[in-house]
């Protein structure tokens, strides 16, 4: 019986964040070279949109890039902003067709001049449509996140727009990347590595975490089924006991 069969429709995750990670270790097994493994790669984000949209998602933020990814060999990283061209341009139309939006996160000012303007005219394409909400981490890292949503506050502080005292939990989050948008309930990793590599620090405060031995090229839709019925069968206490979450 497929996951999505085993899927409770009420309990359906607003917002999935997904560390795509593999790509690399799946090319070398398969022989061949790095760029290989992202080029597959772009097969598992499409399933995966998909399947986010076709379950009811309504935010899904993908790892693309980190800010700690540019200092990778200087040819990895031009094939990479290439293929995210590539790919901008050739699923544009089919997003636009499954109603999705896209957004990006991180500092999208480092990114070459052609895959910004890509990005941006895809985001504009798109910015009508009213189903799953794509974001896009590009160049980030929450540690850059954290720091920029610091500099904001600190500005605002020394121009006597607000006092310290006014620095609050939605302050802050309106200054990060994310502002709006709500945080990630479950967070899946790929590829068997369990550690967090500075994506969402802040926002996965609470976000279930779901690692997975697959390779990120081998992931698709019925993987993320997977993850969310694993979500559905967790106990999320926010930090109360069993008792309360239960009355
Ligand atoms: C991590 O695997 C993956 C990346 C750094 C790039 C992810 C990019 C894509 C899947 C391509 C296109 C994306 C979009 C959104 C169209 P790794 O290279 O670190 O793998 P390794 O740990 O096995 O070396």
């Amino acid at each position: 019986m497929s996951f999505k069969n085993k899927l409770n429709t009420s309990k359906i995750p607003r917002h999935v964040a997904v560390i795509m990670d593999g790509n690399g270790r799946w090319a070398a097994r398969h022989g061949n070279e790095r760029i290989f493994g992202h080029e597959q790669g772009v097969e598992a984000v499409r399933s995966t949109v998909e399947g986010a949209g076709e379950i009811g998602i309504q935010y899904l933020t993908l790892y693309a890039f980190s800010t700690e990814n540019w200092a990778r060999p200087q040819d990895e990283v031009q094939a990479l902003m290439g293929l995210l061209v590539y790919a901008i341009e050739a699923e544009t139309e089919n997003l636009q067709k499954s109603n999705v939006r896209l957004g990006v996160i991180g500092d999208t000012d480092k990114l070459p001049e052609e895959v910004r303007k890509k990005l941006f005219e895809c985001i504009d394409t798109l910015r009508h449509n009213t189903g799953l909400t794509l974001i896009l981490a590009l160049s980030y890292s929450s540690k850059w996140e954290i720091l920029e949503a610091t500099r904001k506050i600190a500005l605002a502080v020394a121009e006597n727009k607000i006092s310290p005292a006014e620095i609050d939990l939605e302050r802050f989050e309106a200054n990060l990347s994310t502002a709006g948008i709500p945080d990630p309930e479950l967070l899946i990793r790929t590829s068997g590595e369990y550690r967090l590599s500075n994506f969402m620090l802040w926002q996965v405060a609470y976000a279930e975490l779901y690692f997975t031995e697959k390779l990120w090229p081998d992931f698709r839709k019925e993987d993320l089924f997977e993850a969310v019925v694993d979500f559905q069968n967790r106990e999320r206490r926010f930090g109360l006991t069993s008792e309360q979450i239960v009355s």
